[in-house]
C-alpha cells in the first residue's frame, strides 16, 4: 500500500511503531522494520548518547530496512543531553526521527540538513498546525484513547483525525487505539495516511519485555486503563494496578496541592522494574484502551501481514459492496 507516509519514510506498509520507554529497543524496532513498517528505537531509554549509538548499531545488525529514533522532549529541569543524542542520530545516518513532548524547532535545521524526516507527535490540531508551520515533515496525531500522554484536551480520534485532515497539508498517521486492519482502514477513511501503534506492539513475540507485561495487556479490557497525573497537567494513560489505585487515592486526598514529589514512588524509575523484571505492581506504566482489542502475542511480521490482509479485504470486499449497492 502506497501513501505519502510510505513514500516519506521509504517503507512498504503505512504502519509505525511509536517510541516506547523500555520497550523500543533494537529487537522490536528491527522486527517492525523487517516486517515492512517503521520501527523506532526510544532514544531516552538509552541513558547516554553513547548507549544510543550502540543500540542503533545493534539494530543495524538486525535489519537493512529503514528505522527511526524517538526523541521525547520532557518537561524536566535538568534536560538530558539532547545535543549529544542528535549528534549520534546524525552520525549513524538515521533518516527518521519521531519527536514528542515539547516543540522540536531548535533541532529541525540540523536534522533536515542531514536529510532526516521528522514526524512530531501531537494531541491537538493546534499543536499539529504549529509543527507543520515550523517545518516538520509529518504528524502522528495522538487521540485521547492512546497509551502514554494524551494531553489535556481529551479529544478522541473519531473527531481529532478528521479535524486534522481538514487543517493539515503535511501527511499524518493516526495514533492511539490502533490495533488491526479495521483501525487502518478507519484511519485512512478519516484522512490519515497510515497508523502508529504503541500498546499493540508490546504484545508481540519480539518486544523485549517480560512475559508478564504481554500477559497483562492480553488480559486487560478497554475498561482497565486510568488517567493519572491530571492535576499536574502531565496526564498519562496507564494500566490500572495497585500502585495506580494508590496514586489516584493520593490525587483525591491532596487535590490541587499535589506535587510530583508526592507520587514519586508510583511513577519515578518504575519502567525497568515493570518491563524488565515483570513486577507489574511496581508503578504506573503507559497502556492504551486498545488493550481491549489485543488477544494474542504474534510476531511483528504476523501482526503486520494480518493487518494489511484484513485492511485490503475490508476495502475491496466489505466497503466495495456498500459502494456498489
Ligand atoms: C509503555 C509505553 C511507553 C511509551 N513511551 C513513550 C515515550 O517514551 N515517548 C513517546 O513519545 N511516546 C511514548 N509512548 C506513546 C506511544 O509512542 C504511542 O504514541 C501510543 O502508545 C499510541 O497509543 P496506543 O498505545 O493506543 O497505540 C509510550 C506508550 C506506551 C504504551
Amino acid at each position: 500500500m502506497k501513501t505519502r507516509i510510505t513514500e516519506l519514510f521509504g517503507i512498504q506498509h503505512p504502519i509505525i511503531q511509536g517510541g516506547m520507554h523500555y520497550v523500543g529497543f533494537a529487537e522490536l524496532a528491527a522486527a517492525v522494520s523487517n516486517a515492512g513498517g517503521l520501527g523506532i528505537i526510544t532514544g531516552l531509554t538509552q541513558r547516554t548518547p553513547q548507549l544510543l549509538a550502540e543500540e542503533i548499531a545493534k539494530c543495524k545488525a538486525l535489519t537493512d530496512k529503514p528505522f527511526g529514533v524517538n526523541l521525547t522532549f520532557l518537561p524536566v529541569l535538568t534536560a538530558p543531553d539532547y545535543p549529544g543524542y542528535i549528534r549520534v542520530i546524525l552520525d549513524a545516518g538515521i533518516k527518521a526521527v519521531e519527536t514528542a513532548g515539547n516543540n522540536p524547532q531548535k533541532w529541525l535545521p540540523a536534522l533536515h540538513e542531514a536529510g532526516v524526516k521528522v514526524i512530531h507527535k501531537c494531541t491537538s490540531v493546534r499543536h499539529s498546525l504549529k509543527a507543520q508551520a515550523i517545518g516538520c515533515d509529518a504528524i502522528s496525531v495522538d487521540g485521547f484513547e492512546c497509551g502514554g500522554h494524551p494531553g489535556e484536551d481529551d479529544i478522541p480520534n473519531f473527531i481529532l483525525l478528521p479535524r486534522a485532515a481538514d487543517e493539515l497539508k503535511i501527511p499524518f498517521v493516526a495514533s492511539g487505539g490502533m490495533a488491526d486492519g479495521r483501525s487502518l482502514v478507519a484511519a485512512l477513511a478519516l484522512g490519515a495516511e497510515g497508523m502508529n501503534m504503541g500498546t499493540r506492539f508490546i504484545a508481540t513475540k519480539e518486544a523485549p519485555v517480560h512475559q508478564n507485561v504481554k500477559d497483562a495487556i492480553v488480559a486487560a479490557s478497554e475498561l482497565d486503563t486510568r488517567l493519572v497525573m491530571r492535576p499536574l497537567r502531565n496526564t498519562e494513560r496507564v494500566l490500572r494496578n495497585a500502585a495506580v489505585d494508590r496514586l489516584l487515592e493520593k490525587e483525591k486526598t491532596l487535590g490541587a496541592s499535589i506535587k510530583f514529589e508526592d507520587i514519586i514512588e508510583e511513577v519515578a524509575g518504575v519502567y525497568p522494574k515493570i518491563m524488565m523484571d515483570g513486577t507489574m505492581d511496581a508503578g504506573a506504566w503507559s497502556c492504551g484502551m486498545v488493550a481491549g482489542l489485543i488477544h494474542d502475542v504474534p510476531t511483528c511480521k504476523e501482526l503486520i501481514d494480518r493487518i494489511m490482509a484484513e485492511a485490503e479485504a475490508i476495502i475491496t470486499q466489505r466497503l466495495a459492496k456498500f459502494a456498489a449497492s
